[in-house]
C-alpha cells in the first residue's frame, strides 16, 4: 500500500526554480540516475549538469517540470514532462522512474498521475512515454514496458541503440570512403567544430526541418518542425550551456546547395561518450551515399579532436534500413531498444481510475 507521499515540483519557466534546483536538483538527479542504471550495463541518462542546465537555463524550445515524490524526507521516485513550445503543442513527452527500492508500490503510477495533471496544465492532449531496454531482454519482463502497457500506452516507434566502440577500424572507414566515393561525384563533403556558419544557417533550418517529415516516426503523432536560424542558434546556446561540443558534416550539390547534413556532440559532462544526433540526406538525393561520406567526415573530425573518447552511441528506428545499413557498415553493434509509446491524455487518466476503483474494491 502506498504510504503518504509528498510532491515538490518545478519547471524550467517557474521564477523560484534557482532555489529549488539548490534544495532538491541533486536528490532528483541521483534518483532518476539509479532507476535509470537498473540491469542496464551503459545507460544513456542524460548527465546531471546537462540536465540541471535545462531547467535551470530553460530553452525557447521546451518547457520542462520536473517532480520529486518523497515518503517520511527520502525520494522514492521522480518524473519529468517535456512540453515542446514552438511546434508539436498537442504532445507532453512523460518520463517516470523510480530507484528499485521503491519500485511496485504505486509510486510510478502516482507520478504518472503527477504529470498528466502538468499536461492538462499545458493543455496537452498527447501523452508519450519512453522505455530503454536491453536489446536481451523482453517487453513481457522488463518493468518499464510492463507499466506503460498497464497504463494504457500503446502504439509508437521502436528504435535501437547501437554502439561504434573506438578507436575505429581505420582500414574500414578508409574502405567506405573509397567505395563511396564514385557514386557522390559531383558532390562535395565538409565537416566543422562548433556552431553552423552564418551562411549555412538558412539551408541548415531548412534540412533540419525535413529530419521531422523524413526520418520514420512509426505510429507517434509526429507534426512538421518549423526551423528557422534563430532556432538553430538556441540549440547550440542551449547545448553550450549544457557543456555540449558538436561536429557538423554537410554535403553540397554540384550547384553548392546543402543536401545532406549530420551531427555529434560531446559532453563536458561524459567526455567518454559521443552523441550521434541527427543524418539526413535529402530524399532527391539519396543513392549516391551520402549518408555515409557525411557520418565518416563528421567522426572523423571529431575524433581527430577526441582522440581518448571511448564509443559513439546512435539511435534509429528499427524500420530505418538505410540508416541501420550504413551504421552497421561504420562497425556499429545494436545493445538496447528505444520504445516510444503514446497515448490520448484522457485514456491514460480514465485508466488510471479505473485502477485505482479495482485496487479497492
Ligand atoms: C516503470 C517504473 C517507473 C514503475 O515504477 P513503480 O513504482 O514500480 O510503479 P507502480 O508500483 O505504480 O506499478 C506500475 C505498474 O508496473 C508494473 N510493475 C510494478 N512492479 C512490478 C514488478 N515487480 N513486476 C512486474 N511488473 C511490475 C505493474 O504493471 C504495475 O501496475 P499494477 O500494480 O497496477 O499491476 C519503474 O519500473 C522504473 O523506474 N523503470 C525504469 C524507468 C522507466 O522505464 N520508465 C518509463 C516507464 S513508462
Amino acid at each position: 500500500m502506498l504510504p503518504d507521499v509528498t510532491l515538490r515540483a518545478t519547471s524550467s519557466t517557474d521564477p523560484g526554480r534557482g532555489v529549488w534546483a539548490r534544495d532538491h536538483f541533486d536528490r532528483w538527479y541521483d534518483a532518476l540516475a539509479a532507476a535509470e542504471a537498473v540491469d542496464r550495463p551503459d545507460p544513456s541518462t542524460w548527465r546531471r549538469g546537462e540536465l540541471r542546465a535545462l531547467l535551470e537555463r530553460g530553452t525557447a524550445d521546451e518547457r520542462m517540470d520536473v517532480v520529486l515524490a518523497e515518503v517520511g524526507g527520502d525520494v522514492v521516485g521522480v518524473a519529468d514532462v517535456r512540453c515542446g513550445l514552438t511546434d508539436n503543442r498537442h504532445v507532453a513527452l512523460v518520463h517516470v522512474a523510480v530507484p528499485p527500492a521503491h519500485r511496485g508500490r504505486g509510486v510510478g503510477t502516482r507520478l504518472l498521475a503527477a504529470a498528466l495533471e502538468v499536461a492538462a496544465a499545458q493543455g496537452r492532449t498527447t501523452v508519450r512515454v519512453r522505455v530503454d531496454r536491453p536489446a536481451d531482454r523482453e517487453p513481457q519482463s522488463w518493468p518499464g514496458s510492463v507499466a506503460a502497457a498497464r497504463w494504457g500506452f500503446g502504439a509508437g516507434l521502436l528504435t535501437a541503440r547501437r554502439q561504434l566502440h573506438l578507436p575505429p577500424d581505420a582500414d574500414l572507414l578508409a574502405a567506405l570512403a573509397a567505395g563511396a566515393a564514385p557514386y557522390a561525384a559531383g558532390y562535395g563533403v565538409r565537416a566543422y567544430a562548433g556552431p553552423v556558419p552564418e551562411a549555412d544557417l538558412d539551408e541548415m533550418a531548412r534540412l533540419t526541418a525535413r529530419m521531422s517529415t523524413d526520418a520514420p516516426n512509426g505510429d507517434l503523432a509526429v507534426e512538421p518542425e518549423h526551423w528557422d536560424a534563430e532556432r538553430i542558434r538556441e540549440v547550440e546556446a542551449v547545448r553550450a550551456a549544457q557543456g555540449r561540443h558538436q561536429w557538423v558534416a554537410v554535403a553540397q550539390d554540384p550547384q553548392g546547395r546543402l543536401v545532406a547534413y549530420t551531427v555529434l556532440v560531446r559532453s563536458d559532462h561524459e567526455p567518454e561518450r559521443l552523441l550521434q544526433l541527427d543524418t539526413l540526406v535529402l530524399a532527391e538525393h539519396r543513392g549516391h551515399r551520402l549518408g555515409t561520406l557525411v557520418k565518416l567526415a563528421c567522426l572523423r573530425r571529431a575524433l581527430a579532436d577526441n582522440p581518448a573518447a571511448q564509443r559513439v552511441s546512435t539511435w534509429n528506428a528499427v524500420s530505418n534500413g538505410p540508416m541501420v545499413a550504413v551504421n552497421e557498415a561504420l562497425g556499429f553493434v545494436l545493445d538496447e531498444f528505444l520504445e516510444e509509446l503514446e497515448a490520448p491524455r484522457e485514456r491514460v487518466v480514465q485508466t488510471l481510475r479505473d485502477q485505482t476503483l479495482r485496487n479497492r474494491t
